[in-house]
């Protein structure tokens, strides 16, 4: 008797634990699903917390060009700059107006320099360039892009095309989600860039050269502290 209870017991214990570790188990993959659900449900109603329209900035960049002449390219981001403060009320949106926070930026083997105007979970808006030209991959990405050239030329170019495309001031880039390309800004180019959709999951792509190549530290924090800034401060207003 006394050895036949000495048996079941381990048994019953690891039967026990088998219960556990089924009911963890089916505990994450719960909560797995609700997280995946979740995240699909967001994508579907993210266009809620868009304020920027890509066919506004589109006129905006071209007026801002067709104001300042096409050499004037400081002129051009004080035109963009004073317009979209005048447009967006700051309980609506929040615009940095400081011109004088350029970072460098080096991401997919390019590198420039950006001028965050804006950035929130949902949308950025950048001005992006170098005077010396750079080329690289566009990354992959989970939000829209939308490149409006101010300055300069860039061209672009994906697998199985001969020719390239060529976007000269006035035009604008449209790279949807989920596509990638090679691009070229030849000679000098600037260009405000817009983006909207998942920013926040575009971050590591925008980070990932400086962590394995340039080792650039005081580029890295303040990037990352302008980023966290602007998005903060958006949040604190309500915009997502
Ligand atoms: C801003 O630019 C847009 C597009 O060019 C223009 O329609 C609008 O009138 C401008 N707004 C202000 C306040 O200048
Ligand atoms: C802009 O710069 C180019 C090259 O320096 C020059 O040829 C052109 O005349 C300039 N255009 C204007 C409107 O100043």
């Amino acid at each position: 008797m006394a050895s036949n209870k000495k048996a079941q017991r381990p048994q019953e214990r690891a039967n026990g634990s088998k219960n556990n570790c089924l009911t963890t188990w089916a505990t994450r993959l719960a909560v797995l699903l609700l997280f995946v659900a979740t995240c699909g449900w967001l994508d579907t109603i993210k266009d809620r917390w868009y304020v920027f329209n890509p066919t506004s900035l589109h006129e905006l960049a071209k007026e801002a060009i067709a104001v300042s002449g096409p050499n004037d390219t400081a002129g051009m981001i004080e035109h963009i700059v004073t317009n979209l403060t005048a447009t967006y009320p700051s309980t609506q949106i929040r615009i940095n107006t400081d011109s004088s926070e350029w970072v460098f930026n080096n991401a997919g083997g390019a590198m420039g320099a950006m001028y965050i105007i804006h950035a929130s979970i949902t949308e950025y808006l950048i001005i992006f360039g170098t005077p010396l030209g750079t080329e690289g991959h566009t990354g992959l990405h989970t939000a829209d892009d939308y490149f409006n050239i101010l300055v300069g030329e860039q061209w672009a170019f994906r697998p199985g095309a001969l020719e390239m495309e060529r976007y000269p001031p006035g035009s604008v880039h449209f790279l949807p989600r989920g596509t990638a390309k090679q691009y070229k800004m030849h000679e000098g180019c600037f260009a405000l860039e817009y983006a909207r959709g998942w920013i926040p999951l575009m971050l590591p792509f925008g980070f990932a050269d400086t962590i394995t190549s340039t080792l650039d530290i005081p580029t890295f924090y303040r990037t990352a502290r302008v980023t966290g800034r602007e998005m903060l401060k958006n949040l604190l207003i309500g915009k997502i």
